[in-house]
């Protein structure tokens, strides 16, 4: 691509993952199979306006989600990542990034570099995002499946940067705000000898159908703990974090951290798993990921150099970083 062509791109960007967003939305992934289906049926299976779908359908086809012949339209392997069964599905990723709220919010972000001052729900709502998750259950239903499906590509990360990890002397792992539980119900299965707790809000746990916990049968050896890490964690061996500390600024950090510390053993441990900003010179997702946590909250992504510094304000020694092969996200070890 030309640059020309390169800066078109991404000038249009928007337009397609509001395209896709719609596609979503609407049902389309969970209606199209890999058998070719009519336009005027998928509109009607799905009680759409015909000739508005069609435009919709082709416009989903010209980005390679689903094919078209003539007025046919089947699934394509790519399309069925927007599946709601299908393992790997991104489908609560899309239904969040762009569905209303956080469209909104982007557009203060120039006005927040020109005002030095973060957090774009606050512009646009008035409150921080987990008040307004609190406050609005279908928000926090879309929040908490976006979560979900994150996990399944962060989950796998995480189990393997960790693999030649020696989880021997860790009886009890305490995942703080480990949101339906997919990240700790995944180790509790890969370390047997593994007991857990979930740290996290009432409104996020209140529905049990949905706690990976019962789904993969660790039910018996994980608890949830309803509370506030700004105030206390529960006692445990070591703590895990996913995608915790990029919410929150540094003094949030280090209050978080230290509570964690407060409550940890001699030989306590807490992993840190987020997007690790790397050197200026190298193009990386968690640069663009930053640019996220400044509209939705008071957080940012951070190098490893800066999460060391947060470790050492709350009494932690950083010791180790963990790396899987995609470099998508890194897990920080602190010892105490
Ligand atoms: C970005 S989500 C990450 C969830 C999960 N760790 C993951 O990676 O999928 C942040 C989580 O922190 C939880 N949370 C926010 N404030 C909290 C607090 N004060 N105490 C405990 N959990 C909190 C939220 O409910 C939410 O599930």
């Amino acid at each position: 691509m030309s640059d020309y062509e390169k800066t078109l791109d991404i000038i249009f960007g928007r337009w397609k993952s509001q395209i896709l967003y719609a596609g979503v939305k609407l049902g389309i992934f969970d209606c199209v199979t890999s058998v070719p289906k009519n336009a005027t049926y998928i509109a009607k299976e799905l009680k759409l306006d015909f000739a508005l779908t069609y435009r919709l359908l082709r416009a989903l086809a010209s980005m390679g989600l689903l094919k078209q012949e003539l007025h046919d339209f089947s699934i394509t392997t790519q399309g069925e990542l927007l599946r709601k069964d299908h393992p790997q599905t991104l489908r609560g990723i899309i239904l969040l990034e762009e569905g209303p709220e956080h469209y909104a919010i982007w557009k203060h972000l120039p006005d927040m570099i020109l005002d030095g001052k973060q957090d774009a729900f606050i512009r646009e709502y008035d409150q921080k995002i987990f008040e307004y998750a609190d406050r609005n259950p279908q928000y926090a239903e879309v929040f908490n499946q976006a979560m979900n499906s994150y996990s399944r590509i962060q989950t796998a990360l995480v189990s393997e940067a960790l693999d030649g990890y020696d989880f021997s002397n860790i009886h009890h792992l305490c995942d703080i705000g480990g949101g339906q539980g997919h990240l700790l119900s995944n180790l509790l299965s890969k370390y047997p000898h593994l007991k857990g707790s979930i740290l996290e809000l009432e409104s996020v746990t209140k529905n049990k159908e949905l706690l990976w916990t019962s789904k993969m049968g660790v039910d018996d050896r994980c608890t949830y703990v309803i509370g506030d890490m700004f105030n206390e964690v529960p006692p445990a061996d070591a703590y895990i974090m996913k995608m915790i500390l990029h919410d929150w600024s540094d003094d949030e950090c280090v209050k978080i951290l230290s509570n964690i510390y407060r409550s940890s053993p001699n030989e306590g441990k807490v992993f840190i798993v987020e997007h690790l900003i790397p050197v200026p010179e190298i193009p990386h997702f968690s640069k663009f990921f930053d640019i996220h946590m400044m509209c939705i909250a008071s957080g940012r992504e951070r190098t490893i150099d800066e999460y060391a510094t947060l470790l050492e304000r709350a009494g932690w020694k950083h010791a180790n970083t963990f790396h899987p092969r995609s470099g998508l996200i890194g897990v920080i070890e602190g010892k105490k």
